[in-house]
């Protein structure tokens, strides 16, 4: 649980901590978040998680509440109150607070609000668990590459994967083609071993753990396509993997009833994994 939170300009207690309720988040989930991973006192991609953040609140036209360098200092403060060192940040702007009225008044100065909460993280492929996921129809909207948080759908989606005794939902668009995870980017690894994961779209969310296995992809000469794959491509594929900030590599081991590589994590999961955790420790050690 965390102690003290920032909220609009202010430390506060996190117990009791609150937002207006005419705050426009709370009342049409008008306003954006991101989640930002902290390993050993490290901010995991800082850069890309503010950058998708500015580009989140230019694309909704929602000022932003304050520059880069002011939130990060934020960012570092709200660590240091709670002694975060391994755990994730996360980060709320709203468009502020007016009467409710679905057109709202120009010039708003927009609500920030950050927490930070203390969680471990694996340190080998060994400590990760596979997931079983269902397929559900995608309910969201046409421009899932904002991170709003109207995250209606993907929590129903959720849901849905608890009922069904599964762990978590791939959704799949009108097209029968898998779009993400409720929370994360959806990889496979064909019979002829080509890694794939769909393009940048409105369809998904450009995820920051999407980028950086790119990234280094390309650096270490590993090849990835980006193009969308159907469900029953999924379920056919050799391995199967969904990407995120709090979830790093996560292997997919059953898609509805079809058993992927067998019901055990996969080589080329593995190798993703263990890269892309090396890039993650790389943040460690901050003082
Ligand atoms: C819908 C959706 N897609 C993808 C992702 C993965 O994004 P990231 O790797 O930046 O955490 C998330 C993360 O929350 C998400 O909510």
């Amino acid at each position: 649980m965390p102690v003290q939170s920032y909220v609009n300009g202010r430390y506060v207690r996190h117990h009791g901590a609150a937002i207006h309720i005419e705050d426009r988040s709370y009342q049409f989930a008008d306003g954006v978040y991101e989640v930002i991973a902290v390993y050993g006192g490290g901010i995991v991609d800082e850069g890309p998680h503010l950058e998708r953040l500015f580009r989140s609140l230019g694309e909704l036209n929602i000022a932003a509440p304050g520059s880069e360098r002011s939130i990060k200092v934020i960012l570092r403060e709200v660590l240091f109150r709670n002694r975060v060192r391994d755990g994730a940040l996360y980060l709320q702007v709203s468009r502020g607070v007016a009467v409710r009225n679905h057109a709202h008044p120009p010039d708003m100065k927009p609500a920030f609000v950050v927490t930070a909460r203390a969680h471990p993280w694996p340190k080998d492929f060994a400590a990760v668990e596979g997931i079983a996921v269902i397929a559900i129809a995608d309910q969201r909207w046409s421009r899932c590459d904002i991170k709003t948080v109207s995250l209606l759908p993907n929590v129903l989606a959720r849901m849905g994967a608890d009922t069904a005794g599964a762990d978590d939902a791939w959704m799949i668009g009108e097209d029968g083609l898998v779009t993400e995870g409720t929370a994360s980017n959806a990889w496979i690894v064909t019979d002829a071993g080509e890694i794939v994961t769909r393009q940048l779209s409105q369809a998904i969310l450009a995820g920051v753990t999407r980028r950086t296995i790119l990234e280094f992809a390309a650096a270490r000469g590993m090849t990835i396509t980006e193009r969308a794959f159907t469900l029953s491509e999924a379920k056919a594929a050799r391995e199967a993997f969904q990407t995120s900030t709090t979830a790093l590599v996560k292997p997919v081991l059953k898609i509805d009833a079809a058993v992927i590589g067998g019901g055990a994590p996969g080589p080329v999961t593995e190798v993703v994994f263990t890269a892309y955790l090396e890039h993650f420790a790389s943040f460690g050690g901050a003082a």
